[in-house]
């Protein structure tokens, strides 16, 4: 045996692990890839205290309550809607009237026949009404990568679930001519309300991403 062996050995031990690593690994790390997932409004509180505090005055965190008998009652009878009926059982309003209808981590889709499961039910609390990531994204990723990089780009944001912040398409889905309430000549502009105070009090940010 010359002295290099130990080494050789070592090498071609190496080199098989990262072989068996590529192709054992790879599949299960790519299925593994994190999702971004919808955290809820609490989550940004710490960071976003002032945008926090004035959306939870505004209509839009209060959008599912509307849906309930008895709330909204003007709105409804001027539309030809039942007072009296639990709208918060149709899907057909809850689609628009909260955060991420149906989607994995959003507000859980009612299915015929089905009661909630008790993890479910809490995410319909945390997902009740148009909530910060219905407009901005789901933000699982994007706060710890906040977190460590403080000059963030936004583009790394977006790759992370953060909705481009903010273009129409994130709300056009939404303010199209299909709520009961809505006149026959609806119509929505997201220039003049990107800034209102109806969504929350804007701050100015410290730095263009
Ligand atoms: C750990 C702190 C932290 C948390 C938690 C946090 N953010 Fe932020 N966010 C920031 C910082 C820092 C900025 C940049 C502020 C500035 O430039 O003035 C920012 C900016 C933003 C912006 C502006 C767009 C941009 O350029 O990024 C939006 C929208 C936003 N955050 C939404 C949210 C939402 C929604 C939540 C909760 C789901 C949230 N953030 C939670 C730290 C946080
Ligand atoms: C998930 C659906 C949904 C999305 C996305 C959405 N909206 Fe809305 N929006 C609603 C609903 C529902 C209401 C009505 C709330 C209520 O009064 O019950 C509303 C109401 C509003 C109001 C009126 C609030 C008031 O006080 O009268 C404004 C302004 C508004 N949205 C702007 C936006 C903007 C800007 C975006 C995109 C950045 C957006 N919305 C995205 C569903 C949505
Ligand atoms: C396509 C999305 C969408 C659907 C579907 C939808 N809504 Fe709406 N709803 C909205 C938006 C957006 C507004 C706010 C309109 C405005 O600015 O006047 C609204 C407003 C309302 C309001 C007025 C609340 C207030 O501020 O007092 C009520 C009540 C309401 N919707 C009930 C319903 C019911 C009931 C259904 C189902 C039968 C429904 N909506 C389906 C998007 C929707
Ligand atoms: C209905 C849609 C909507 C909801 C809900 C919403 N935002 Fe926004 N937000 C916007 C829009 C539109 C802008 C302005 C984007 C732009 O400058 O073009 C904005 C801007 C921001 C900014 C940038 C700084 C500022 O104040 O303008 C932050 C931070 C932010 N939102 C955080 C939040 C947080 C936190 C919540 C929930 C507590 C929330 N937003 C709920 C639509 C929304």
């Amino acid at each position: 045996m010359n002295r290099w062996t130990p080494l050789a050995v070592l090498v071609t031990t190496l080199a098989i692990g990262a072989v068996l690593m590529t192709t054992t690994e790879l599949p299960t790390s790519q299925a593994e890839d994190p999702k971004p997932e919808y955290v809820g409004v609490k989550a940004c509180k710490a960071c976003h205290f002032k945008q926090h505090k004035t959306f939870l005055k505004t209509k839009l965190a209060k959008s599912y309550e509307h849906l309930k008998p008895g709330v909204s009652a003007e709105r409804k009878k001027a539309s030809g809607l039942d007072v009296d009926k639990d709208y918060t059982k149709d899907p057909k309003c809850l689609k628009c009237h909260t955060t991420a209808y149906g989607e994995h981590s959003g507000f859980p889709a009612l299915v015929e026949g089905k009661e909630w499961t008790k993890e479910e039910k809490a995410r319909a609390e945390l997902h009740a009404g148009v909530n910060c990531e219905a407009c901005h994204g789901p933000h699982s990723l994007v706060i710890p990568h906040k977190k460590k990089h403080k000059d963030y780009k936004r583009a790394d944001i977006v790759k992370l679930g953060a909705f481009a912040p903010t273009k129409p398409e994130n709300c056009d889905h939404c303010h199209v001519k299909e709520c009961p309430t809505m006149p026959e000549d609806y119509t929505f502009s997201f220039e003049e309300t990107k800034m209102s105070d109806k969504l929350h009090a804007h701050k100015k940010l410290k730095k263009e991403h």
